[in-house]
């Protein structure tokens, strides 16, 4: 059976992929797209996500999310990154869906409880949508399959600050909140993506196998390329994003710690995720508290581009 999940996301050049992989693989049911801000205003980010579907010829319901953090003002999107309509400044088609009604934060709850155990909420983007569902119902706790988070980085230093993560920064009070909720949550941060580098001839092959979408998932990553050549000095891109699905399907491809998490909300080293081993002790609980989650500290990288590209390039059975 297909897992049913909720994919939360900001697209973004990397969440377009990830989006591209939770519409093509047979594993996957996708039950619908939640927005947030975060590479782009939530305008932008829910209009996106109805693109994305349509590209790839599929319904899929998207709800509208958070505009702003829970806490501190919003950060400016990073338009140099992703391009300031999300998707490299390319040329985009008309869409001709709208979003639901519903805000992101009920379709999580609604859905969550009309098959309780069974959906994982997949969240890539800044965690704003997560923690107020979890504020609309507390219980939701026991009645997800798991969570899993793009987000945060343990060892590998942050790409957004010395030492904080993109998603994590942009909202650290709702990180707070989701990452120390006592919930079953995966953390797929920093030290598995950055192992994982899809490379130009990688890409062409997915161009070449996903149509209408494969164009635009083409030319916006030659736009996000350009980012990776001049930041990191590789000639590729990490596909932060799709790696959570890539665990989610193969977990045996990433090295996992358990650990309890913590978000420094305040300061120098604001949006740090930190995480305190399960079986260390340390002088107080204050690193100690809510449920311990899984911990990705590692990946093997090709073998995640690997599944990548193939998920991407192998046809749909009839
Ligand atoms: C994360 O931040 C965003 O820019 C990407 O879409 C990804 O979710 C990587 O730090
Ligand atoms: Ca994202």
């Amino acid at each position: 059976m297909p897992t049913p999940i909720i994919f939360d996301t900001d697209p973004g050049v990397d969440d377009a992929q990830a989006i591209a992989i939770a519409l093509a693989h047979p594993d996957i049911e996708l039950l619908g797209l939640t927005t947030t801000f975060g590479n782009v205003t939530i305008d932008v980010a829910t209009h996106n996500a109805l693109l994305l579907a349509e590209l790839a010829g599929q319904s899929i319901p998207v709800a509208q999310g958070a505009a702003e953090p829970l806490v501190k003002p919003k950060n400016p999107p990073p338009g140099h990154i992703h391009g300031d309509n999300g998707l490299g400044n390319i040329a985009l088609p008309e869409i001709t869906t709208q979003a639901l009604k519903q805000s992101a934060a009920q379709f999580i709850v609604d859905q969550v409880n009309a098959r309780p155990g069974e959906v994982v909420l997949v969240a890539v983007g800044p965690l704003g949508n997560l923690a107020a569902a979890l504020q609309l119902d507390p219980g939701l706790v026991d009645k997800v399959k798991r969570v899993v988070v793009m987000g945060g980085s343990i060892r590998e230093g942050g790409n957004v600050t010395p030492v904080a993560e993109a998603n994590i920064f942009n909202d650290p009070h709702a990180a707070a909140k989701v990452l120390q909720a006592s919930w079953p949550l995966t953390l797929v941060g920093l030290d598995a993506t950055h192992r994982c580098v899809l490379d130009p001839q990688s890409m062409a092959r997915i161009v070449d196998a996903q149509g209408p979408l494969g164009k635009v998932l083409g030319e916006s990553y030659a736009f996000y390329r350009q980012f990776y050549r001049q930041a990191l000095g590789i000639d590729g891109c990490c596909p932060h994003d799709s790696c959570a699905l890539v665990w989610l399907l193969r977990p045996d491809l990433f090295t996992v710690e358990r650990g309890y998490l913590s978000v420094v909300t305040e300061g120098l080293a604001e949006g740090q995720t930190v995480m305190a081993p399960e079986r260390r002790e340390f002088v107080d609980t204050r690193w100690s508290q809510g449920a311990p989650a899984e911990v990705c500290l590692n990946a093997d990288g090709p073998a995640v581009i690997e599944w990548i590209v193939d998920t991407l390039t192998t046809p749909p059975a009839r």
